[in-house]
């Protein structure tokens, strides 16, 4: 079954269309970054403007190798998100839906971060035996680090949640933003502070929320303490960078590992952007007791394939939507 997915959820405009919910025929993703960096994060408004302006031909991108004949049904993001952006991507999904007499599924943002793990790393030209869905052990343990959620959920089957831990401020990939902005890095954060640190050292002593006795995470004293620390000394932006995703790593790291020690889970599963730091993916796969599945870094970040592995699943437990499908802009998961 060939599903194509739409993710106009932020600030990229995706389509993709995936196999079976694996394998990736195609997947393309315009990305608004330049256009939002020189206001220092995304605007609403001029996000849901650029989409409209691309999703026509980034869809027609990637059903340019595929003949319409050959999609079996669409899976588009419905939430959660800014509300203009999802607007556009639901509207085209259901016109489509309706112009070529194909199935529609929602897909909750959430759920397609966690179903990149499902995704064949390899491109469209690849063949592969084995099918991820082997690959995938429940009950596991998904931690969604993007810009907007900290989540901890256990999954023990498709399309079950259960969220166990969340962040009680700010999100990991919102405080990688915040941070950058203190140390004047640009945006996006996550990738400006990543690059900063690969030239420092973690010398600076930064506090970490461990919060014990709940899975739950903070981030918002970290980001206190940086500030302090870039408007009061003399600390090169490097080593402060470094210090920064250290905290981060090791709080994400232990609590995510604690976690899945109690609920006895057999994977850890990561996804979303934060899930692209080398350095998180590193300590994940050294200090894990079980084995830890994470996305190739260009499918951490969004795009559509995530959508579309996301929407087989769903095509596969009957779930589909009708034609009054809106979108939930604070839509959660479990
Ligand atoms: O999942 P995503 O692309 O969009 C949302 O659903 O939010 O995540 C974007 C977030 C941003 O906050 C960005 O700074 C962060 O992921 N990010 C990273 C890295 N790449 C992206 N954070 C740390 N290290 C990275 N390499
Ligand atoms: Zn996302």
């Amino acid at each position: 079954m060939k599903v194509l997915g739409i993710e106009t959820s932020c600030d990229e405009t995706a389509a993709a269309v995936v196999e079976d919910g694996h394998r990736i025929v195609s997947n393309v993703v315009a990305s608004q970054i330049d256009i939002h960096a020189r206001y220092g994060g995304v605007v609403p408004e001029v996000a849901s403007r650029q989409h409209i302006l691309t999703i026509l031909p980034v869809i027609k991108q990637a059903v340019s190798e595929v003949p319409w004949e050959e999609i079996d049904g669409i899976a588009v993001t419905y939430g959660p998100g800014l509300a203009g952006s999802l607007l556009v991507g639901v509207n085209v999904a259901k016109a489509i839906a309706l112009a070529r007499n194909l199935p529609l599924t929602g897909v909750n943002h959430l759920e397609a971060h966690i179903y990149a793990n499902w995704l064949d790393p390899a491109s469209s030209k690849a063949k592969r035996t084995s099918r991820r869905d082997s690959e995938v052990r429940f009950p596991c343990l998904c931690l969604i680090v993007s810009g907007g959620h900290s989540d901890l959920l256990l999954m023990t089957g498709h399309g079950q949640f259960e969220k166990v831990g969340r962040t009680r401020d700010d999100a990991a990939g919102e405080a990688f933003d915040k941070a950058a902005r203190i140390l004047g890095l640009g945006y996006p954060g996550g990738p400006a502070i990543e690059q900063a640190a690969s030239s420092g050292t973690p010398s600076v002593p930064l506090p970490r929320a461990w919060l014990k006795g709940s899975h739950d995470f903070s981030f918002s004293g970290l980001k206190t303490a940086l500030w302090h620390l870039a408007h009061g000394g003399e600390i090169p932006v490097a080593d402060a960078a470094a210090s920064f995703q250290l905290a981060v790593v090791d709080v994400l790291v232990t609590k995510t590992i604690e976690a899945a020690r109690k609920f006895k889970v057999e994977q850890i599963l990561l996804s979303g952007g934060v899930a692209a730091n080398k350095a998180l993916r590193e300590r994940f796969l050294a200090n894990s007791p079980v084995p830890v599945l994470v996305p190739s870094p260009h499918l951490c970040t969004d795009n559509a394939a995530m959508v579309a592995a996301c929407g087989y699943y769903h095509f596969q437990a009957g779930q589909t939507s009708g034609y009054d499908l809106d979108v939930v802009p604070s839509l959660s998961l479990g």
